[in-house]
Order: C-alpha cells, then structure tokens, then sequence
C-alpha cells in the first residue's frame, strides 16, 4: 500500500540537494564558529554566507538584521518578547500593550499569554467567518501605549492568506512607531514574499516548512528595532541569541532557499493548480462536505475540509490504514482534545470542527496521490457515515 504524505502544513521532507549540502558541511566543517583558527573560521564562513543568502531572499537591507534561532517558535519568541522586555527596560514607568489575532499559532498566543503574566497589557483581534481579519477592530484597538502588533501572513490551518501589505501600511498610517512582526512560517516556502513590498520590523521563520532540516528558522530584525535577549550566555548572533550555532540547520535554510528561489514560479503553479484538481475532486466526489477558511485568498496548497457527520480522529485514523498522513487542526495539538482555536474564532459550530480534517500538498505530491488521496478519503468518510 502507497503512503500518501498530504502534510505539508506540519513538516516538509527534506529536499535531496538540501540533504546533500547538510551531509557534506556535517562530514567537513567539525569546527566551532567562534574559534579563531582554521576550522572555526571555516564554520564562520558558512554561517555568514547563508546569512547573506536569507538576507538576498527577503530583500533585507543587511545581513547583520538575520539571527537564527532553533525553530519558528524561537524566533517569533525572541521577536515578541525581545521587543516587548527591551521596550520595558527603556520605559520602566509605562506599561506596553500589544495586539495580536486570534487564529495566530500557539508559538505567538502563549508568548503573549507569557507576557501577560509579566503584566503586559493584550488585545486579541478576532476574524470573520472566512478567516479574514476584522481590520478595522484592529485599527480601534491601537492606543497610546500599543508597542506592537504581531499578525501571521498565512494560516497553518485553513491557509487563509492576510493581506499583510495593507494591514501594516493601516497600522503604521495611525501610530508609525509601532514594531511590526509577522509570523511568515507558513508564507516562506508557499507564496511570494519581499521586504520591500512589506517593510515589516521584525518577521520569523522556519526551515522545515520549506524542505530544510527540522529544528532551525530564523528572525529577520530591521535595523534599529531594539530586542532584548531571551537566551544568554555568549555573544553568538549579535549577542541576541546565545549558543553554538546550528551550522547544518543554518546551511540547510540557505540551501533550502536556494532550491525554492530557483524553480519557484514553477513549483508554485504546479502545487497551486494540484490544489485546485484537489478540491474540485474533493466536492465533485463527496457530498455534505465544507471548505473551512477563505474560498479566495487561501494558499492553494492547503484544504481544511468538515465532513458532516463523521469525526475527524476517526476518519483520520482509517486514512492513516488506508496509507494516508493528514492531520487535525495543527500538528502541534496533535492528541489535544480541544477544539481548534482557529476554527472556533471563525464562529463555526462545534460538530463541523469535529469534523475538520487539514489536507496540506507540497513539493513531492503527484496527481496521482491526490487521487488516491481522494478515493481513500471517499472509502473512510461513506464508511463512517454508515456507522462502520
Ligand atoms: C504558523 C506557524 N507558526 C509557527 C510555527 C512553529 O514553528 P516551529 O515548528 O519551527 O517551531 C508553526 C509550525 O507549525 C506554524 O505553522
């Protein structure tokens, strides 16, 4: 039986050439970057080219403004509580307020909810029933003491893309000294993404979303923006993230880059149009079924589908003997029994979250797995409806 990976939300497979580059620089480069003779310098001109590569990718103005960190997590961590503790030290009488939406991954809510213990002032901003962002909410929530704003370029859940362009030009229209990050996790490696359309001041990310190796991501940090450690010890990564750096994992994210940047136009219009046959098959071949998220403005790549009547850990789990790998809501409640966040800010009820099973496509996906994808998903949700 095939084994149809339609996970791509979750974690990528690593890229061969990516696997080949890490081996070599794990097998050749032993040294420690911080060491002054040949190894360590060797390792250091690694790091720093595949800082300058991150840098070229975004359209950063400098590569001193890219620190990698050991996941997406880290780094919307180091971005967030970075800014908001650095915004402290400097104003001990006034009290931060920061806003974020309520469809952000775990990573940034319970950062925020961790601030908030520290006595932050948090404002949550809610979604419509299509997943876009009530902008003008938003905009109200702004105040005198609103250091910053954090919102995700696209949902790991739905794929429901926000028009990151003009929420930022709104925001920084009504109080221009506001810090700006973005979670881009799942928009590198998805969609097209420059700094110079978006001149975000802080944005994460991470490499394996996007064929690297798991384990590293990085936080883009315009220059000027003032963040604050949250890991310390020695003076790695500008002294704003102490530790041995990660040289596979750093390389692995140039490499990664490089191989997207190279075939990107067509590897996006491939998964996109794939998307597309997906669910077109999808609702062509199975009745009493509802897209979750933006009809529109989602990544293609990913489908989060509520099948009525049927449980979404149960057909989940006859996919998974049927050979295929998708998941509910995302990868990081895996085994949490409550409902997805996500799901439930767009104001669906609770059995169509029940119901909500995440497809997510990628790199390696054939039209024919999405056939057999299909059928197997048909077999399961007919089987479960009839009570077996
Ligand atoms: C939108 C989003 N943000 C952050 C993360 C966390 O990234 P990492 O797994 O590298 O910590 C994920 C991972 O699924 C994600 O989808």
């Amino acid at each position: 039986m095939p084994r149809i990976y339609l996970d791509y939300n979750a974690t990528t497979p690593l890229d061969p050439s990516v696997l080949e580059e890490v081996t070599n620089i794990l097998k050749n480069y032993p040294g420690n970057p911080s060491s002054v003779y040949e190894e360590g310098r060797a390792a250091r001109i690694l790091i720093e080219d595949s800082r300058e590569y991150v840098k070229s990718f975004l359209d950063a103005g400098n590569s001193g403004e890219i620190i990698f960190t050991s996941s997406g997590s880290e780094s919307i961590n180091l971005g967030i509580i970075g800014a908001t503790y650095a915004y402290m030290q400097n104003n001990k009488k006034k009290n931060p307020h920061i806003i974020t939406s309520r469809v952000e991954h775990h990573a940034v809510l319970n950062t925020f909810k961790f601030l908030e213990s520290a006595g932050v002032e948090t404002t949550y901003v809610g979604v419509n029933e299509f997943g876009g962002l009530l902008l003008d909410d938003l905009k109200s929530a702004i105040k005198e003491n609103t250091i910053l704003i954090s919102i995700m370029g696209a949902n790991n859940e739905t794929g429901t893309i926000f028009p990151l362009k003009q929420i930022f030009e709104e925001v920084k229209k009504i109080k221009g000294d506001i810090i700006f990050h973005s979670d881009l996790v799942q928009v590198i490696g998805k969609s097209y993404f420059s700094l110079k359309d978006v001149p975000l001041d802080l944005c994460s990310f991470s490499g394996h979303k996007f064929y690297a190796l798991k384990g590293c991501g990085a936080l883009y940090i315009k220059k000027g923006v003032d963040i604050d450690p949250i890991i310390h010890g020695g003076h790695q990564e500008r002294g704003l993230r102490a530790g041995t750096e990660n040289i596979g994992g750093i390389v692995s994210i140039a490499k990664g880059l490089n191989v997207l940047k190279n075939n990107m136009h067509e590897e996006l219009d491939r998964i996109n149009n794939l998307g597309s046959i997906f669910l077109d098959k999808l609702f062509y071949g199975i009745e009493g079924i509802k897209l979750n998220g933006h009809p529109v403005n989602r990544l293609k790549n990913t489908i989060n589908i509520s099948f009525d009547g049927v449980k979404s850990e149960t057909l989940l789990f006859n996919l998974d003997l049927y050979g295929v790998s998708a998941s509910a809501g995302s990868a990081c409640n895996a085994g949490a029994v409550s409902l997805s966040h996500v799901l439930k800010a767009h104001g669906y009820d609770a059995k169509r979250i029940e119901s909500a099973i995440r497809f997510s496509i990628g790199r390696f996906t054939t039209e024919g797995d999405i056939d057999y994808a299909v059928s197997a998903i048909k077999k399961g949700v007919l089987k479960l409806r009839a009570g077996n």
